[in-house]
């Protein structure tokens, strides 16, 4: 064969590789309104980037039949390419090929871009549409899996580690995207569960469908294992697209500069945004945009414990972790979701060189029977670890209340922060004024004659002494009490000044988080 005929023979093989499980199954997975492995592929990346690996891989599976399947590709596309320039691992698993199961060959293919990935230091984007392990490859399915989950260990903290799930994913194909940074869901197409509702229904007896065990509310909303949730796969795609642009592509860099643009959000106005009563709520994300350019805030979780807000924003251009205390859920409060999501991204901060701003307005951590049996010690505990670990420049403005461990967890200089400022409206105290009154002048209060009028009158007074900036301010642990509409001069210099910052911890192996 000359020249022409082995191109012509490579052009039939490619054809016949790329028809990926056939017309029916495509038309079945777009019949849902999911697209095709490929076609996520090249939405995600910049127009004519994507290259693609192994399309000639065929599987290795001898039993049940097997040896007489061809299965394209082996059920998983792979390859590399640039989102808004930026260089990426990518690969995406094929529904339409035995369901995107995983055999050995397929995990090949996975674990080859891996590396590649940890090879080159940039990105990796998982798009996970997959019945889990391959049923009739046995062992091998599983030792495919565990070659995934070590890669995916290795890289963390490393590169950015991204899953996309786009379909009913079961077993081994949830716990990869468990052990990466973000991990995407769209509504009604993605599915998380590591045994499905067959399995239920034969193991306990209990009925559920697919949406309600796994769908995409379930773990953006009720077990946070989602970190973004979107209507639809082109809305997750440019979600993707979005946070590319906050974070660096390893943990050498630093994520790209953009140029800084004023706030336009109230045009800047914060004294309107803060209600003049201290008891009523805000929403403490309209701060967050009137201190970061050009208003722009990209939420992360926003629908997991809501009483914590965290995401990325860009201060004079550069990208900063925001962790906030939402006091218009349960008053802000630290609970043991909210901590634990707090935690987890002032670790992804402090991997890939990011500063971090923290705007503190809490009353604590919450009381209760519930959190206390939930494990609301070790679970809050993540967050003095997270904070007191993190060596970024880390600035904290205290709006109003920082009561108690709440003062101390939500980054004070206690913890290492680099810069402390706080509002005239700031109260730093062990506890809220009326629980303070209760307890210390307990004795007072009962023994007066007017143990109501007495009890007001303590509350004054401990307000007067504790309610406010100043003592706290007086020990130093504030490094200034400023006017509201100056935060976003002082946090732009604060981060100037730290930019060039460089701390270290004690050597070790690592630490015993409370994980
Ligand atoms: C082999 C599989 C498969 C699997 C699906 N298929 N899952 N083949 N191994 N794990 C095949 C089906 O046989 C079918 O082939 C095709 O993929 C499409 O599957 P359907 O069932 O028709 O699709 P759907 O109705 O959409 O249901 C999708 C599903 C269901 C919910 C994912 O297929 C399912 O429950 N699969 C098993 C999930 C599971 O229990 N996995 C756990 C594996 S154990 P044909 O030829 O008919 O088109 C595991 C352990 C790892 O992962 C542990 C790590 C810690």
């Amino acid at each position: 064969m000359g020249l022409k005929q082995k191109t012509a023979d490579l052009k039939k093989r490619m054809r016949e590789a790329i028809k990926g499980g056939g017309t029916k199954a495509i038309e079945k997975q777009k019949s849902i309104g999911k697209k095709t492995a490929r076609e996520r592929i090249i939405s995600i990346l910049d127009p004519k980037s994507f290259y693609e690996y192994d399309l000639f891989v065929e599987h290795a599976g001898k039993d049940f039949d097997m040896d007489k399947k061809y299965l394209p590709g082996d059920g998983v596309v792979t390859g590399t390419g640039t989102i808004n320039g930026y260089p990426v691992c990518i690969y995406a698993q094929d529904f339409t090929v035995a369901g995107g199961s995983l055999g050995w060959m397929h995990a090949k293919k996975i674990t080859k871009i891996m590396d590649h990935a940890m090879k080159l230091k940039v990105p990796l984007i998982g798009i996970n549409d997959s019945g889990g392990a391959r049923i009739q490859e046995g062992v091998n399915a599983l030792a495919g899996y565990g070659e995934i989950f070590f890669r995916n260990t290795m890289a963390s903290g490393v590169i950015p580690q991204i899953s996309v799930i786009l379909g009913p994913c079961a077993g081994g194909a949830v716990y990869s995207p468990a052990l990466t940074d973000f991990v995407f869901v769209v509504d009604k197409v993605s599915k998380m569960f590591i045994t499905g509702p067959e399995v239920i229904k034969t193991v306990l007896g209990e009925e559920i469908s697919m949406e309600e065990l796994g769908g995409a509310r379930v773990h953006s909303e009720t077990s946070g294992n989602a970190h973004f949730f979107a209507e639809s796969e082109e809305a997750c795609f440019d979600q993707i697209k979005q946070l590319m642009s906050f974070i660096p592509w390893n943990n050498e860099k630093k994520a790209e500069p953009f140029p800084k643009k004023a706030p336009k959000t109230r045009q800047y106005n914060i004294e309107s945004i803060i209600p003049s009563d201290p008891r009523l709520p805000y929403d403490v994300r309209e701060v967050i945009r009137a201190i970061c350019d050009d208003s722009e805030f990209l939420e992360i979780q926003e629908l997991f414990a809501p009483n914590i807000v965290i995401g990325f924003a860009r201060v004079a251009g550069q990208s900063v972790g925001c962790i906030a205390n939402q006091p218009m859920c349960m008053a802000g409060v630290l609970d043991v979701d909210s901590s634990d999501k707090a935690a987890r991204f002032v670790r992804y901060c402090d991997s890939f060189n990011i500063p971090m701003l923290t705007l503190v307005d809490l009353p604590g951590y919450l009381p209760g029977i519930d959190q206390e049996h939930a494990g609301v010690i070790r679970h809050g505990a993540k967050l003095l670890y997270a904070y007191s670990e993190a060596t970024v420049p880390k600035i904290t403005v205290i709006l109003r209340k920082a009561y108690g461990g709440g003062y101390i967890a939500m980054c004070s200089h206690h913890l290492r922060a680099d810069f402390v400022f706080a509002w005239p409206t700031a109260e730093i105290a062990v506890m809220g004024p009326e629980g303070a009154a209760n307890i210390i002048f307990r004795n007072e209060i009962k023994n007066a004659e007017n143990p109501e009028e007495m009890r007001k009158h303590k509350i004054k007074e401990y307000k007067t002494k504790f309610a406010n900036p100043y003592v706290a301010a007086a020990y130093g642990y504030i490094d200034a009490v400023i006017e509201p509409h100056d935060t976003r001069q002082f946090v732009m210099h604060a981060l100037e000044i730290s930019s060039v910052k460089s701390e270290t911890r004690p050597a070790k192996k690592h630490g015993v988080p409370p994980f």
